[in-house]
Parts: C-alpha cells; structure tokens; sequence
C-alpha cells in the first residue's frame, strides 16, 4: 500500500503521497502543495529539498557511503578505470571488452581539438584562471561543432566529443599559458596516460610515462566522477532543465565547480597548507582561527554538505597520497602539516561537535603535486573527473519523461505597491 503524510495548513488537512527511493530513503512529494494549500515551502541551499529521482549515484552522508550505479568507490578504486568508470556512469553498466574498445576507438577519434580554437586561447591575459578559460571553451564548442542530423547521433558524439577533447583542452591551455609549443593527443596511450604526456611531453624532454602516475590520476578522476545532486550538477540540470545544449550546460557546471566552497576547495587547501608553511605559523592557532565566529576563515578541505562522517573518497586519497610520495621517495612537508591538521581538527570539540571530518579535497591536492600538476589546474583536473557524472545527470534529465523547466518559488520581503516619482519630485 502506498504510504502518505497528512499535513494539517490553517485548520485544514491534506495528504501528499511518499516516494521511496531502492534504498530506503523517503520524500513527501508536494507537487501539488501550492496547488492545494497556496503555501509553498522554504528551504535556502535546498538541504531538505530532493530536485529529481535518479538512478545513477548513492550516497550516504551519515554512514559515509559512495555508489555509482550501485557500485561501491571502493571496488571502483581498486580495480577499475577513469574511462571504465565514465562509461558505467554514462551508460548505466559495465562495459564489455568489445564496449571498451569501442568506446576508446571514439575517444581517439574525437580528441583533436579545432585549430581555430588556439587562437582563442592566446588571447585570453595571461593571469586568466584556467576554470574561466576551460568554461568559455566548453561553451564555445558548440560554435565549433554545430548540431548534428539526428538526435541519437548527436548526443553519442557530443558525449565523446566532449569527454575527449576537455583533456586536450585543458592540455593546450597549460601549455599555451607556458608559451610552449601543444603536444597532440596520442592514439596509443590510455586516456590517463595521454592527458600527462600532452601536459608535460617538451621537444627537449620527451615525458616518460610512469605507469603509478597513470593509476594515481584515473584514481583520481574516478573518486571525482559524480556525487549525485551538488552545487556544479544542479547548475548543470538547471541550465539543461531550460533545453540548451549539452555544451553550454557543462560549461555552467564548470564555472559552479570553481567557487572556493566547492570545487574550488582543491587549490585553497594547499594555499592554506603553504602559508602554514611557509609563515610558519601554529597549526593550533590555524584551528582557532576557524573556530571563530565574526572570523569568516575556514579550515579548508574539512566540512561538507552531506558527509557527516569520514569521506570515503578522502580515506582512498590520503591512501594514495602516502603511495605516491613513498615510490617516488619525496618528502612533501605539506602531507605532515595536512595529517597534524587532521590529528588536531578531529579531536577538537568544536569540528567534533559540528561532525566536521576532512573532505577529499583535503588530500587530493598533495596527490596532484606529486603528479606534478600546478595548483591553478587543480580545480580544472576536478572537472575533468566530474565530466562523466555531470553527462549522465543532464541525460537522465532531458530523458525524464516528468521533466519541466526549472524555476523554484520565492516569499517577497521587498516593498509593497507604491507610485513612481518622477525624477525632478524626489
Ligand atoms: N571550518 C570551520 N567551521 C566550519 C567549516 C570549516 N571548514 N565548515 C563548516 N563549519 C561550521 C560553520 O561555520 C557552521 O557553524 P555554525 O553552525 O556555528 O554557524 C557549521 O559548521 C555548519 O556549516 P555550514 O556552512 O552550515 O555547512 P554547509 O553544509 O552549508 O557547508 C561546506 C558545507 C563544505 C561549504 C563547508 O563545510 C565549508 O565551507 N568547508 C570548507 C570548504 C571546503 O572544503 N569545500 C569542499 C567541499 S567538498
């Protein structure tokens, strides 16, 4: 039998049915609340609001909890790959041997981008953050790349177009900001392993590709891949919610993705670290700062909106963290001051009363160093991984047979109706 919740508005009563997601999880579905009562309901960053029903990633805030598709992060982490990884998501399963293929096979054919498409970059100054630049060059793809004959057609090849050419992309802005010559996407190596050598390849040092690194960034992007309704993918459904293109909508994601309290986060962690360091200051008092209420400081890379417990994803990335700096036997002070950080932060009342654990983008920055990405790119490397989760968000949306433009409600506080005064009268 199906359930329902009786509310009872100014001395009257109303019933709005329960929606049950596989998991148990319940909402009250007040479609047609205003409809029947005239109320609307209000809840600022939407914490209690569900936006969509979708079959792609669980999550679990309170038990710490990642799936995508079903498939625990872990099990993905462990044995799959960033392109195994987008393709599952995209397309809802597993692939074959001979998906995979084929799905490499699109990727190479699509990873060239536009020459034309250069002449745009050299333009942009040379201190432009690569998140504005990698935005406006996802958008302009669509100029680049016009709309194709039939509807199936067009979304497989705007998919692997799209996933393909945001490496290369991302690449070429890296190298052009250096003023170096671009290295071209190579058919023969894996996705991973094509993005690094088109990021560090020179004419006089030819990149020699190590197969841990490769694994550490497919590690990654697969830990980036998608985290259900967040700030960059509701942007990304709310834009699309309008029937823009593919293109434009990711590119709103990306410019969501770059604000410091999401995607953002990334870089101002090693920022945060590197001052510790470099200024020498006390880690206590840095945890004090935080702890302050007029001080709007904040320990980045701890909190988030739904974890209220350890971040799977962070447990996998300081694991890869501690990997990647032992082969390469680097020292990197900011691992230490990052692990004395957390040991503080974790015992303090404060962080433990608010459940306030690290994030995964407290750890994923020493990763990135060791890979040798600068720390301007790292929010652009975020979005590269979210790629996969923010395609199959947009395509479950436009697929949703329940779908309408998006356009939430407001309670006006602004002035009642009052005259115009010409201007010569005020
Ligand atoms: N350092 C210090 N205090 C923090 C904190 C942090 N990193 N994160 C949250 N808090 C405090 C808030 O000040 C607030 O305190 P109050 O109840 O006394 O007002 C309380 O914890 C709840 O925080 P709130 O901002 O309401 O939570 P949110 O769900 O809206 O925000 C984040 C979540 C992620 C935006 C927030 O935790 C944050 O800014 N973290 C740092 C940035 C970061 O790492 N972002 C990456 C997310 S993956």
């Amino acid at each position: 039998m199906s359930e329902h919740v009786k509310m009872i508005i100014e001395g009257k009563e109303y019933e709005f049915p329960v929606i049950c997601g596989t998991e148990g999880e319940k909402a009250i579905d007040i479609t047609s609340l205003r409809q029947k009562t005239g109320f609307i309901t209000m809840d600022p960053g939407f914490a209690n609001t569900g936006s969509c029903i979708s079959s792609i990633t669980f999550m679990n805030g309170e038990d710490g909890i990642l799936r995508y598709r079903g498939i625990p992060v872990e099990q993905l982490a462990a044995h799959s790959t960033f392109k195994e990884t987008a393709f599952l998501l995209i397309n809802g399963e597993l692939p074959s041997r001979k998906d995979l293929n084929r799905f490499s096979v699109l990727l190479n054919d699509h990873s060239l981008v536009h020459e034309d498409m250069q002449i745009f970059y050299q333009n942009f100054p040379r201190a432009s953050h690569p998140m504005g630049i990698l935005s406006s060059m996802v958008n302009a793809l669509r100029s680049f790349y016009p709309a194709l004959q039939t509807a199936e057609e067009e979304i497989n090849i705007m998919v692997t177009r799209l996933l393909s050419k945001i490496r290369t992309m991302a690449a070429m802005s890296y190298k052009i900001s250096l003023g170096h010559k671009v290295v071209y996407p190579r058919p023969d190596l894996s996705y991973c392993a094509n993005f690094l050598n088109m990021m560090f390849d020179t004419p006089v040092r030819p990149y020699e590709i190590d197969e841990d690194l490769v694994k550490a960034l497919s590690l990654f992007w697969i830990l980036h891949a998608d985290h259900e309704q967040n700030c960059s993918t509701s942007a990304v459904r709310v834009v699309g919610s309008g029937r823009v293109n593919l293109y434009a909508s990711i590119s709103a994601g990306i410019a969501a993705l770059w604000g410091p309290l999401h995607g953002g986060a990334n870089q101002k962690v090693i920022e945060m670290l590197e001052q510790i360091h470099s200024n020498g200051e006390s880690i206590k008092k840095i945890v004090e700062m935080a702890k302050e209420k007029e001080n709007p400081f904040r320990l980045m890379g701890f909190g988030h909106r739904v974890y209220k417990t350890y971040d799977p994803r962070a447990k996998i990335m300081k694991g890869m963290c501690h990997k990647v700096l032992k082969k390469f036997k680097a020292e990197d002070p900011l691992l230490d001051i990052a692990m004395e950080l957390e040991e503080i932060a974790l015992s303090d009342d404060y962080f433990v009363e608010k459940n306030l654990y690290p994030n995964i983008d407290f750890y994923s920055g020493i990763v990135l160093r060791a890979i040798g990405i600068p720390t301007n790119m790292f929010t652009v490397m975020f979005a590269i991984g979210r790629l996969p989760g923010w395609i199959s968000q947009w395509r479950e949306s436009v697929n949703d047979p329940e779908w309408r433009i998006a356009r939430p409600r407001q309670i006006y506080v602004g002035p009642v109706k009052r005259d115009y005064v010409p201007i010569d009268e005020r």
